[in-house]
């Protein structure tokens, strides 16, 4: 079966280049080659004379040193790289799924995390966070739900889009139901490092379970999508063996300047995160005040993590016709949840880039008028 179209990038395809003030995006402010290249006197030198030879297919030494330096378990060995998280997604899914496998997916999720295994023939089963309870998950539904052919579960902490993090007992139960009854958690981590306090960052799930994958990416924590670099990261040898071997089908190896690019912003990671952060704070700061202003139109629930939001829309009418209407009069661009496998009365908003002040204004105005 051919996976269905992504229905929000499907969306980003048409209207991102388009619309002239983007408030639903996932990433953080970006940085330019130069800004990367200033942070060590010797690299300009070095980017210019980069080899442009084929790379190590895993990934350049440096690079996975960089990466494995995240975790825990500081395995450069163990460190996939890939385009972008999205190859990292369809690859796991090809390597570990059959037809008939069960498959259980955090939702709302980014399209591919359920989409690739359906495709694959696997049934789905979403499950979906409570709107009611800062989207939280609950354990109970997913150990109803596990039967012995459930091969893989599917999380996404911090969430996207609506920001949800669990706390570490959480974590720990997954695992150990994940050891009991044997299905592998994908733990997509490609938000991790943007939690706004360092007590309420989770271990990744790679150093709590032997067998689990923590997904990682250069877009969204370090504002760097143009690289399309992204990893996997487990302790689990005989997949990744197979992870490995299967990415000769993809793109064999990554782009050697986006490896270099990525490797110099991993090793000044604290100080693109911290930039990243105050970013968000001071954002947020701008929409607490909004949406409290606008109690009778919209239902606000301030996530603590990352750069986007899930607010329900209380205005009247659909959602999507609210987002077009603001996108046609005032050019801004909000995702509506319709875009989403839940949460069809809300809609994301993004808040890690410094022009969002200035189309939070434009959407001020709209309502206004
Ligand atoms: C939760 C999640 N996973 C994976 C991806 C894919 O990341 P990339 O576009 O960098 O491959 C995204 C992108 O929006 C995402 O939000």
């Amino acid at each position: 079966m051919k996976p269905e179209p992504f229905r929000l990038e499907r969306f980003f395809a048409t209207h991102e280049f388009k619309a002239p003030y983007l408030l639903c995006c996932s990433d953080c402010e970006s940085l330019t080659i130069d800004d990367l290249l200033r942070f060590d006197p010797n690299a300009q030198e070095r980017f210019l004379s980069l080899w442009l030879g084929y790379t190590e297919s895993t990934g350049s030494p440096e690079l996975r040193e960089a990466i494995a330096s995240l975790y825990t378990h500081n395995l450069p060995d163990r460190i996939l790289v890939h385009a972008g998280a999205e190859e990292a997604i369809f690859n796991f899914m090809h390597v570990t799924l059959n037809p008939g496998d069960h498959v259980i997916v955090h939702t709302p999720h980014y399209q591919s995390l359920g989409e690739i295994a359906h495709s694959i023939g696997a049934q789905v089963t979403e499950w979906v966070g409570n709107a009611d309870q800062g989207w939280s998950l609950d354990l109970n539904f997913l150990k109803d739900r596990i039967t012995e052919n459930t091969r893989v579960v599917v999380v996404n902490f911090p969430h996207n889009p609506t920001g949800f993090l669990p706390d570490i007992s959480f974590m720990s139960e997954l695992s150990k139901l994940s050891d009991e009854h044997g299905f592998l958690i994908f733990s997509d981590e490609v938000y991790r490092g943007l939690e706004y306090l360092p007590g309420h960052r989770l271990p990744a799930l790679m150093d709590l379970n032997e067998r689990a994958v923590s997904l990682g990416v250069m877009s969204k924590t370090y504002g760097l999508p143009g690289l399309r670099i992204g990893w996997i990261a487990t302790r689990n040898e005989s997949l990744y063996a197979k992870l490995a071997a299967f990415k000769d089908y993809t793109t064999i190896c990554n782009s050697a300047p986006s490896e270099f690019l990525a490797t110099l912003a991993l090793d000044h990671r604290d100080a693109i995160v911290h930039r990243n952060l105050e970013i968000i704070q001071s954002n947020l700061q701008l929409l607490n005040t909004f949406f409290d202003a606008h109690g009778d139109m919209f239902a606000w629930q301030a996530p603590v993590a990352g750069p986007i939001a899930f607010p329900m829309y209380l205005g009247g009418g659909s959602v999507e016709h609210f987002c077009r209407d603001l996108e046609e009069k005032a050019g801004v661009l909000l995702a509506p949840g319709t875009l989403f496998s839940a949460g069809h009365d809300c809609f994301r908003i993004g808040f890690g880039r410094r022009n969002m002040s200035d189309c939070l204004e434009k959407l001020v105005q709209f309502i206004a008028n």
